[in-house]
């Protein structure tokens, strides 16, 4: 049987793209994977071009790759630098046998057999493909309900690599779900770049689902199914229609992300997010009076350019005021086709360093206070893979990270957990 060794990186869609291609390959021929480069036939890497440092790695990387494969071993660069990089990544480094954008993964069968393939085009319409079937993990699955990005935020390169947003009809959505369920998922994860932004616009007419509180109608009526997630909303399109789904339908876990990006409604607009800071503030707070017991997540990026003390000091007060559960921050990086790259004011890489130090350790500091406020708490925990030292890990149903002492037989069980005791990112739980 072939070999493949595929790397990640980059977001949760990124690894159901992978998903998707393990499938299609072995839809034609069976491949086992791998985490030995040197025995691989097929080598690909799945990349991310959000931010910079990621893209210059690609090319060491991969001539890493070159040196250690076995003969005859196939290289394929897939992915959003795939997209946005497309033949340049051959003219650079000519042993890369096939390059495929991220709009594009349905072919991969076609281009492993051309060499020097170049599949970019970000017009291509995957949306009512139907995908072969490969899970990474059995209990859970991550279902796509759109594909492409229609926002222009003026810092991210996503709509460059991955094209205009086009809704995934309802039916085809549930049908992966329905099947996902059928081979033993619990839970489920509806991907997309906006989900809420759903129905915005489908390749052809449809019956189903028109918006995205709909679709959540749908799908958690899907026999069998117990949990339901999604990533990634935007603030904007939180209208209070979503946000009474969201409280109120027992199979959405009250887990969120709300990507913030900045506190200041002056850095908003030159982000091109479409809302203020209180709009961010008043859903926050319209979700935690609905739902007390939410975890809210976010993303922040810091140094963005014109980022003066005040508008980051705005980002610290609803840090303060929010009190996220969990905060992805980044230093901006301007990234080639994006409107922001031109703009003038540039932060200091220094400057911008020292307030992501900041908001950070501001965070961990509250992360502390609230992961500490679990102990005594009694949680229903998804168990999910089994961890050294008899013990096996799952996820709460506000998406916490929760590890009890047991076997095998707990794989795949929603189960009561008393929380004992509590680091920054783990809480250490008993089965009742
Ligand atoms: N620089 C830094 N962070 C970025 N992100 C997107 N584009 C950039 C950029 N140019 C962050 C945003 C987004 C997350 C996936 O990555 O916070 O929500
Ligand atoms: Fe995902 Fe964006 Fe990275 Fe593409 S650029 S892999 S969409 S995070």
């Amino acid at each position: 049987m072939k070999k493949l060794y595929i790397e990640t990186l980059g977001c949760a869609m990124n690894v159901r793209d992978s998903e998707h291609m393990i499938a299609e390959l072995n839809k034609k021929e069976p491949y086992t994977l791998t985490q030995n480069l040197e025995e691989a036939d097929l080598i690909i890497i799945n990349t991310c071009s959000v931010r910079e440092k990621p893209v210059s790695k690609l090319f060491s990387e991969i001539g890493v790759f070159k040196k250690k494969r076995k003969e005859g071993a196939k290289i394929g660069v897939t992915g959003c630098t795939a997209s946005h990089l497309g033949k340049d990544i051959i003219k650079r480094a000519p042993y890369v046998d096939f390059v495929l954008g991220a709009r594009n993964v349905s072919k991969i069968t076609e281009v492993i057999e051309k060499k020097h393939a170049v599949e970019i085009a970000t017009d291509y319409d995957e949306s009512n493909y139907v995908f072969g079937e490969f899970r990474s993990n059995p209990y859970k699955a991550m279902v796509n309900i759109s594909i492409g990005c229609d926002k222009q935020c003026s810092f991210c390169i996503v709509p460059v690599t991955r094209g205009e947003e086009i809704s995934i009809p309802s039916n085809l959505i549930v049908q992966e779900v329905q099947k996902a369920v059928a081979s033993g998922a619990k839970e489920v994860t509806l991907l997309g770049q906006n989900v809420n932004n759903y129905g915005r616009r489908f390749s052809g007419s449809v019956d189903g689902a028109q918006n995205f509180t709909e679709l959540l109608q749908e799908v958690s009526k899907v026999e069998g199914l117990e949990r339901i997630r999604f990533t990634s909303p935007h603030p904007l399109h939180m209208d209070d229609a979503f946000l009474e789904e969201f409280a109120n339908n027992p199979k959405i876990c009250k887990q969120i992300h709300v990507p913030l990006q900045s506190g200041s409604t002056e850095l908003l607009k030159r982000m091109k997010r479409g809302y203020t800071k209180e709009w961010f503030l008043d859903r926050c707070n319209k979700i935690r009076e609905m739902v007390p017991e939410v975890a809210i997540s976010t993303d922040i990026i810091v140094g963005f350019p014109g980022e003066s003390d005040a508008d980051f000091e705005d980002t610290m007060d609803v840090l303060e005021q929010v009190r996220f559960d969990a905060l992805f921050s980044f230093k901006y990086s301007p990234r080639p086709h994006t409107a922001a790259a031109e703009y003038p004011d540039q932060v200091d890489s220094a400057i911008a360093s020292e307030r992501l130090t900041r908001l950070q350790s501001r965070h961990r500091e509250i992360q502390k206070e609230i992961m500490d406020a679990q102990v005594g708490k009694r949680v229903a925990v998804l168990f999910e893979e089994l961890k050294e030292g008899g013990k096996v890990a799952g996820r709460s149903d506000d998406g916490r990270l929760v590890m009890v002492q047991g076997s095998e037989e707990l794989l795949g069980e929603i189960k009561e957990v008393a929380i004992k005791s509590a680091n920054i990112t783990v809480l250490h739980g008993e089965v009742l």
